[in-house]
């Protein structure tokens, strides 16, 4: 699955949003930002804070009193036993996309599975969630034997609600053999955005209802009866009933549509290819009357779906465009063909995460697939590209191969969340797409995993067993850090050895099921082969960054040539009482360099070691941790970061430029950790009036925003807002020329980002060109909106500044605009840029919208009240509104989904005061019962209590330097 939530990765690194009390402008624009540079895609959790409970016992989501007598029945158990396990299925569904004489809409099915029986057992447990059971002689299935197997009786039938069951009960046991279970059923198909689930759209003034699926992760149980665990593969023989003119959509090729009637009803019934033997959670069944573009990439077909409009504009062509040349570059890197005949994908109206790999047909968000050059922003672009590449990469790594349980998952979208930036490269090679995973997956998950409260990448599988605690896991952890540190594998054993290894694990475990030090005895067994020398094998390396949370930083005393490492926490004062059978100790790969000569390898295998080479003559400088290779941040003497800020102020090109924005990042850290002065980590801004790229510029602005959220209603604002201006006018004036006044749009894809950099920080720090710019475009727009003059890559900043500084009239222009947009980046920008108005009535006004399906859509309600959150003047009117609100919103969202926990951290996030502390545990007794959110609630007070520390600590220190600075 993407990653879904959609604010800026950049916004959440530090989990802090820019905020200025007095020039309110500012403010808001800073809620979006970085959607205009950095990569859209948001991860799981936004702010510094998730982790997995290991001391909370998760609660029962049903209304059940919590001390239930436990039971060891074995349908009082979340995991199947290992009796039986499914061969194949068939199945026939039918959604109907009218409601029905109860105002319902519901879709009917039947299936039947044949398993095998390994066990003798009298009990037969097969999931199933919220469906009604069509009788059978008084049960709820109907049993029969295959191949000459002679089953014995029903005794009874039932539906087990909290483990979501349906549990049959025989007379006698089952021998071993083949058997057959058939049900006839029907269920919701709710707005729920899981299971079989409808989505809804207006088309030329008629609504439109598509039946479309979300399984991951356990919801397939909720179209279908079925053994719902991704170790139960099976063939699924699918077929769908549905109106005639529509499109009915599987994992499989159709194979046949006929037309057939129904009582007085006329309908068609698709019937598809069987699939490959697979997961339930892959499977996907569509019912739509959508268009689609075709193209044939060698075996393969490759379609794009979406809504008529969208098709007819040419919104698909893009993915389209980039989608064969992503499906070869896979094949190649794997060394493995496509393992199917056919690559659907499909743009969905509601939709939870950012998309979903199931094979042969995978789902998106609109914004996540549909691209319209005269409407999209190239951050759209990017994360189409990147999108597309993460589920191609799953059609193999996931699909093909699956992890045995949900514990394993980081490795499943770890790797798809690395391998997604070498497939976009592919496609889009002038982008430098693959240095951002520094900024958008390290740099966010240095944050969270620098917390004592983290957790390590891999679970016991024994602790991951309930639906909510499956949820769980799909976390930044799982997604960036297991992207981190894979790259670093990657990057250590070289990309040939990594690929030759990986091949052999695909090829060997193709349509089976492994755990993850599968995958490290492949890459061992291809180190062997290439002779490549390691200090210890890949298991043992890994071992330390994969069963321990945290990550080291790595001191390097250049007057010694001492190297040194120790568990990096950003609160020093934080206890860590998670225990490690490694002592939080790494093997750190080390690359490096000495005053511009060649890079060098090193590895720091002990806690200290001499290092002669790394020591120093003269002005000699040593850089280490070239190109933000390795999962680590990087301390220095003294002296050698002062070489190294005087060559960033003299010749900072002979620094690789992912490294630059490293310094700076380092340094702020090391500063919140209390291992190197404030003041230093400032200076490293100091440079930047001469820098031009990207990444280091929005690595200073990702850092500065916690500066500008703790010290916006003090002394310490102006002289932080003249620095700051200082800084960027060059920047800004560079891009004015670059682009002759705004009229052209820079070439390179990180400058397209750079320039909305200028544009906005010139803005909030009060440039009134900058403003006048800003307002007069929206202006423009305002008196013709047929005619939008802004460019689709400043359209978020540009809204935002307007709206911010305009009034009601600016907000419902926008509103009107958002409710006509045709494409949803569109419609997405004027959402948030919406957040921006400095007028609370507004802002109250927008939160009650969110609660309204017809004006924001579920999917975008929680990211809407996070932005109303960061805006400065939205803070308190959305904590207000989630307190009151508390029990629709946890009704709503606490289940388990990506955006509850989300929800929490974004709307607390800025608290820095005893009286938003005390706020805060209030609700938290309030309350009992989180959901999801169970952990972000203990994380956001964590988080405010440091930060009033921070506080206390350090303004005087930066309000002197910051006045220091402009005199
Ligand atoms: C099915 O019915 C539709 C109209 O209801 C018709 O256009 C189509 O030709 C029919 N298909 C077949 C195979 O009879
Ligand atoms: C799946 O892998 C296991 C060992 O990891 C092996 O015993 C089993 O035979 C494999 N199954 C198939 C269908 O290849
Ligand atoms: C660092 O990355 C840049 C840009 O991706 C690349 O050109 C350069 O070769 C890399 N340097 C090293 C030492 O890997
Ligand atoms: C508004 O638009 C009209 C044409 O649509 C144009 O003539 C007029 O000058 C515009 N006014 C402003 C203030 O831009
Ligand atoms: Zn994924």
């Amino acid at each position: 699955m993407a990653k879904g939530f959609y604010i800026s990765k950049a916004v959440g690194i530090a989990g802090i949003v820019l905020a200025a009390a007095a020039v309110a402008t500012i403010i808001a624009l800073s809620v979006v930002y970085a959607e205009e540079k950095s990569k859209n895609v948001v991860s799981p959790t936004e702010g510094g804070v998730e982790t997995r409970p290991t001391t909370v016992e998760p609660k029962p989501t049903t209304g059940e009193p919590t001390s239930l007598p436990p039971s060891n029945e074995p349908w009082n158990k979340y995991r199947l036993p290992d009796t039986l396990i499914p061969e194949y299925y068939n199945m026939t569904l039918w959604p109907h996309l009218n409601v029905n004489q109860d105002g319902m809409y519901i879709f009917k099915g039947s299936s039947s599975v044949v398993f095998q029986c390994l066990k003798e057992t009298d009990l037969i447990l097969i999931h199933a969630k919220k469906l009604n059971f069509t009788e059978f002689d008084g049960h709820q299935a109907n049993l029969t034997g295959v191949d000459g197997s002679k089953p014995p009786t029903i005794k009874s039938t039932w539906l087990q609600e909290e483990t979501q069951y349906l549990v049959i009960l025989l007379n006698d046991n089952l021998a071993p053999g083949k058997y057959q279970l058939d049900t006839d059923f029907q269920g919701e198909l709710a707005d729920d955005l899981g299971g079989f689930y409808r989505s809804e759209y207006y088309e030329d003034g008629v609504k439109k209802v598509v039946a479309t699926t979300q399984m991951q992760a356990t919801d397939a149980r909720k179209a279908f009866p079925c053994f719902d665990e991704p170790a139960m593969k099976a063939v699924f023989h699918i077929t769908l009933i549905h109106e005639r003119g529509t499109v009915a959509l599987s994992n499989g090729k159709e194979i046949s549509t006929e037309n057939i009637t129904m009582g007085d009803l006329s309908l068609s019934r698709t019937t598809f290819e069987p699939t490959k033997t697979m997961s339930t959670y892959l499977l996907a069944f569509i019912v739509c009357d959508y268009l689609s573009i075709e193209a044939q990439a060698e075996n393969v077909s490759i379609r794009i779906w979406a809504r008529k409009k969208a098709i007819e504009e040419g919104q698909g062509e893009y993915a389209l465009n980039v989608t064969g040349p992503i499906l070869k570059f896979f094949e190649d890197y794997y060394n493995s063909s496509y393992p199917l005949s056919k690559s659907d994908q499909i743009a969905l109206p509601d939709f939870n995460a950012g998309a979903m790999e199931n094979w042969g047909l995978i789902t998106y968000r609109e914004t996540a697939l549909l691209y319209d050059s005269a409407v999209s922003s190239n951050s759209n672009k990017e994360r189409i590209v990147t999108v597309i590449a993460h589920e191609l990469a799953h059609m193999w790594f996931g699909n093909l191969v699956t992890l045995r349980w949900w514990n394993d998952l980081w490795l499943n979208e770890g790797f798809a969340s690395y391998v997604e930036y070498l497939g976009a490269d592919f496609a889009e090679p002038e982008w430098n797409i693959k240095d951002l995973i520094v900024l958008s997956d390290m740099h966010r998950v240095f944050a969270v995993d620098a917390l004592a409260s983290s957790h390590p990448l891999s679970s016991k599988e024994d602790e991951i067993n309930r639906p909510a605690q499956i949820s769980e896991v799909f976390d930044t952890i799982s997604y960036s850090k297991g992207a981190s540190v894979l790259r670093m594998l990657s990057e250590f054993l070289s990309e040939p050895i990594f690929t030759s290894g990986l091949s052999t694990y695909l090829n060997h475990f193709a349509y089976n099921n492994t755990v993850y030090t599968q995958l490290w005895d492949h890459l061992q067994s291809a180190v062997v082969r290439h002779g490549l020398a390691l200090p210890h094998t890949v298991h043992d390396i890994m071992n330390r960054w994969v069963l321990q949370m945290g990550f080291p930083v790595v001191t390097i005393d250049t007057s010694t040539g001492t190297v040194s490492q120790k568990h990096f926490l950003l609160d020093p004062d934080s206890v860590v009482d998670r225990p490690s059978d490694f002592n939080y100790e790494w093997f750190v790969p080390i690359k490096w360099m000495k005053s511009g000569t060649e890079q060098q390898e090193s590895w720091l295998l002990q806690k200290t070691e001499e290092k002669p080479e790394m020591k120093v003559n003269g002005n000699e400088w040593v850089l280490a941790n070239l190109n933000v290779t390795g999962y680590y941040r990087v301390n220095y003497d003294l002296s050698n970061w002062e070489r190294l800020l005087t060559l960033l102020d003299s010749t900072p090109g002979v620094i690789p430029v992912i490294n630059r924005a490293q310094l700076v990042e380092d340094a702020f850290n090391l500063a919140r950790a209390k291992i190197i002065d404030t003041t230093l980590a400032l200076r490293t801004t100091k440079y930047l009036s001469k820098e031009r790229e990207y990444m280091p510029w929005q690595t200073a602005i990702n850092n500065l925003d916690y500066f500008f959220l703790m010290f916006d209603r003090t002394e310490v604002y102006g002289p932080m807002q003249t620095y700051l201006r200082n800084q960027v006018w060059p920047l800004f004036e560079y891009f004015r020329e670059i682009t002759a006044d705004w009229t052209v749009v820079p070439k390179g894809h990180t400058d397209q980002y750079n320039q909305v950099n200028a544009i906005r920080i010139a803005c909030i720090t009060g440039v009134k060109e900058c403003l006048d710019l800003t307002t007069g475009w929206y202006k423009q727009w305002m008196n013709n909106s047929n005619s939008n003059p802004i460019h689709p890559n400043l359209r978020s900043t540009v809204y935002c500044s307007a709206i911010a500084e305009g009034g009601v009239e600016e907000w419902d222009f926008g509103w009107k605009m958002f409710e006509s947009a045709s494409i949803a980046a569109e419609a997405e920008k004027i959402r948030t840029a919406l957040t921006c108005t400095k007028q609370p009535w507004l802002l109250n006004r927008f939160l009650e919208y969110t609660l309204d399906p017809n004006k924001i859509r579920k999917q975008d309600a929680t990211s809407t009240i996070i932005n109303i959150a960061s805006n400065v003047v939205g803070q308190s009117l959305a904590w207000d509104f989630v307190r009151a609100r508390w029990d629709h919103l946890f009704n709503q969202y606490g289940g388990g989904s990506f955006s509850f926990s989300n929800l929490i951290n974004g709307v607390t996030k800025r608290f820095s005061t005893e009286f938003e502390l005390k706020q805060l545990q209030q609700f938290k007794q309030d309350n009992g019962n989180f959901g999801s959110g169970e952990l972000a609630v203990e994380q956001s007070i964590e988080r405010t209590a440091a930060n009033i520390k921070w506080v206390a600590e350090n303004k005087e220190k930066v309000l002197q330097w910051f006045s220091s600075q402009s005199t």
